[in-house]
């Protein structure tokens, strides 16, 4: 699996998440078995770079490569200076988001609605293209389906982009009218794979191993992204590898390494946002850990009150010590972990991307 001139190890990437694919999930899930991670969007507004939250965006300290950044905006010029500012910060891959519906992205033309004016969105593609070509660095594009059942043209988006240089394709298959509702429909990646000859990535509800192996042999997709679904549980990527590789399940994590990889995680998530927000941004990871999980609901809610890093530590090394004297093995997940259309989840993506 190659994006331009890039190997990548394997087809099984992380799906870019705001608020939540940040560096430390990221290597995380890399460590696990992604092969590829694409990172939280970047707007293109100038103005807003030396932001706090933006520079941690842009933050790929010890990050495996390669480093890839995803960048939103609506002005073809701008789009292109993002990327050549983020090409400095040492990335290696520009994914251009035409996938993100969330309200205030779309009233700005940026995200999924730019699928509604494909030449403004060709513009745009053709001009990140031409600002990456002179540093070697491929240009990948995200999308949905289409803006609404009526007008599905990822097809037609993705001739053009190919034609315009764009090295991958990630297909969700959503319109931008369904937000995160209804499911993700196969029919048009298929469609979109067989019209081009740059890889397509497969993304929207891929949730277990069997569903990675069928939507790879239906969409004929050279990769497939997963998001939701690796929240709280960044090993699925591994569970994948070893079930298209064998055919089999592997047994569920011990329970005693889950803690260690949580922990870990966590360490790493306060050494990038701090004591305070660390603490706080914490919590929805540890939330997705647990929430499936025997007492787990009434974990949250306490760990929920803990403010301090070495509280959170201890609160979460007792849950999974507790949890590990019962079950050797992490049990499985009450709901298979396939609630997807979590209305929490939807609020975090549209809060994530205000808040630029
Ligand atoms: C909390 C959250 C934040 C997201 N942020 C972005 C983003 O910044 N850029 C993007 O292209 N897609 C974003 N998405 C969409 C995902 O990349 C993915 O396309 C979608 O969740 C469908 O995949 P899944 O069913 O495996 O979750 C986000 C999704 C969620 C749930």
């Amino acid at each position: 699996m190659f994006i331009g001139r890039i190997e990548l190890p394997n087809r099984l990437f992380v799906a870019p998440m705001a608020g939540v694919t940040d560096r430390p999930f990221r290597q995380l899930c890399k460590r696990l078995g992604a092969g590829y991670a694409v990172s939280e969007m970047v707007t293109s507004r100038k103005d807003l770079w030396n932001s706090l939250k933006t520079s941690r965006r842009a933050n790929h300290e010890g990050e495996t490569a390669p480093i890839s950044v995803q960048i939103a905006g609506t002005d073809a010029a701008m789009m292109a200076e993002a990327a050549a500012y983020n090409i400095e910060r040492g990335a290696q891959i520009i994914d251009i988001n035409m996938g993100c519906p969330a309200k205030k992205v779309c009233n700005k033309w940026a995200g999924s609605a730019l699928m509604q004016d494909e030449p403004l969105a060709l513009q745009i593609v053709q001009a990140v293209v031409d600002a990456c070509a002179p540093h070697n660095v491929p240009v990948t594009l995200k999308m949905r389906t289409g803006w609404s059942a009526e007008h599905k043209n990822a097809e037609r988006i993705a001739r053009a982009a190919e034609q315009a240089g764009i090295a991958m394709l990630t297909v969700h298959g959503r319109t931008r009218e369904q937000g995160y509702k209804g499911h993700a429909e196969y029919d048009t990646i298929a469609a979109v794979k067989a019209a081009v000859k740059i890889p397509v990535v497969a993304n929207g509800d891929i949730t277990s191993p069997e569903k990675a192996r069928d939507v790879l042999a239906y969409t004929g997709a050279d990769a497939v992204m997963i998001g939701r679904a690796a929240q709280g549980r960044p090993w699925i990527f591994g569970d994948i590898a070893h079930f298209l590789a064998t055919g089999e399940h592997r047994a569920a994590p011990l329970t005693l390494q889950v803690k260690q990889w949580l922990l870990e995680h966590l360490e790493d998530h306060y050494g990038l946002y701090g004591e305070f927000a660390g603490v706080r941004t914490a919590r929805k990871h540890i939330g997705w850990a647990v929430r499936a999980l025997p007492g787990g609901e009434d974990f949250r809610a306490q760990m929920n009150l803990l403010d301090t890093c070495a509280d959170q530590v201890r609160a979460v090394g007792d849950y999974f010590d507790q949890l590990a004297a019962d079950h050797d093995r992490l049990p499985a997940p009450r709901d298979n972990g396939a609630d997807l259309d979590d209305e929490e989840e939807q609020t975090a993506h549209t809060a994530s991307c205000h808040e630029h």
